[in-house]
């Protein structure tokens, strides 16, 4: 049996379909105030706390809506390359409403997040972990191409669905939970639709609002979801006039970040949150130098995707390099 509440999308001829209670649940996560050194202090979007425990919830819960509208859903089954969130967002929101999910994820893809897939009742196709996103993203679309009345291929890299769910839920809940004060939003760049959204809707509200991208700083890092554009297939929603600054994080400094996230705050967060976090702490350090606004007055939101219990397998790593005082 499935639980569902009373909204239904999509035209009316769809309206058959109502929604899972459980889709509900995405979104209005909390912003809390983390301080990274005596001078250091952001604002860190919880993320992980969505019911899937990541950031794509979001752009999975809209682009199954609108695989619905246009009747493609649940007909077909839904196809789509991830890195591993998307993917479970996906499994985990299609199981509520009776979807079948197939998805293409690098084979390197941590042990925890092949494990709920498959938890979730998913097909998953795993691709050469040496070519990344980039693989499974090709496989999804030679399976669409050799079996199109069986797949409804999602395509989150270019599906306006994606940042339009940042457009209208993230960058809203932002703007309320600071009182219009954000000044900087820092968040790491995959398929670009947490920035390229929410960081339109700000800038609308608020033109100086600095959005300030987080990349890998070469091909071959350990920040799963995120890309190294200069090296990757380009994501179609990405607009590289959006973002104000880009900052390049090595996987090492992530790491230490969460590292000391965990042990001096109590926050276990993900690598990419730990990599936007290094890049969040240079931005709070240019404020002296910064002419147009003054230190105190900024408030510089952190995008946390999702959370470190995602890698415990690979953790092993973080442990006891550190004296214990
Ligand atoms: C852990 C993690 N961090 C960051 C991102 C980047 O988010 P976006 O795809 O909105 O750019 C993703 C996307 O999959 C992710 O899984």
């Amino acid at each position: 049996m499935t639980a569902t509440d009373s909204r239904t999308v999509g035209r009316s001829d769809r309206a058959a379909f109502s929604e899972p209670a459980l889709w509900g649940l995405v979104g209005n996560t909390p912003l809390i105030s983390v301080r990274l050194s005596d001078s250091q202090t952001v604002r860190l979007k919880c993320e992980w706390l969505n019911p899937g425990g990541s950031v794509k919830d979001r752009p999975a819960l809209f682009i199954l809506r609108d695989g619905v509208a246009r009747g493609e859903l649940p007909g077909k089954r839904l196809l789509d390359a991830s890195s591993g969130n998307t993917a479970i967002a996906y499994a985990m929101l299609g199981a509520a409403a009776g979807f079948g999910v197939t998805v293409c994820v690098p084979a390197n893809a941590s042990r925890e997040r092949q494990a709920l897939l498959r938890a979730y009742g998913a097909e998953v196709i795993l691709t050469d972990p040496l070519e990344g996103a980039d693989a499974a993203i090709r496989a999804a679309r030679e399976l669409v191409a050799r079996h199109p009345g069986r797949y409804w291929y999602a395509d989150q890299y270019n599906h306006p669905a994606n940042p339009q769910a940042h457009y209208l839920t993230t960058a809203d809940e932002i703007w309320r939970q600071t009182d219009g004060r954000i000044t900087h939003l820092v968040a790491g760049v995959g398929t670009s639709g947490t920035l390229m959204g929410a960081g339109r809707r700000l800038k609308e509200w608020n033109p100086h609002v600095t959005l300030v991208a987080v990349q890998p700083d070469g091909p071959f890092h350990g920040l799963e979801g995120l890309k190294h554009l200069a090296t990757a297939l380009l994501p179609g929603i990405y607009d590289p006039t959006m973002p104000d600054r880009t900052d390049f994080v090595s996987t090492e400094e992530a790491e230490d970040r969460v590292r000391s996230l965990a042990r001096d705050a109590g926050l276990f967060i993900g690598w990419s949150t730990g990599a936007a976090l290094v890049a969040a702490s240079r931005v709070v350090r240019g404020l002296s130098d910064d002419p147009t606004i003054r230190p105190s007055d900024a408030v510089v939101v952190v995008i946390a995707p999702d959370g470190g219990t995602r890698y415990l397998s690979e953790a092993e790593r973080l442990g006891g390099e550190r004296p214990v005082p």
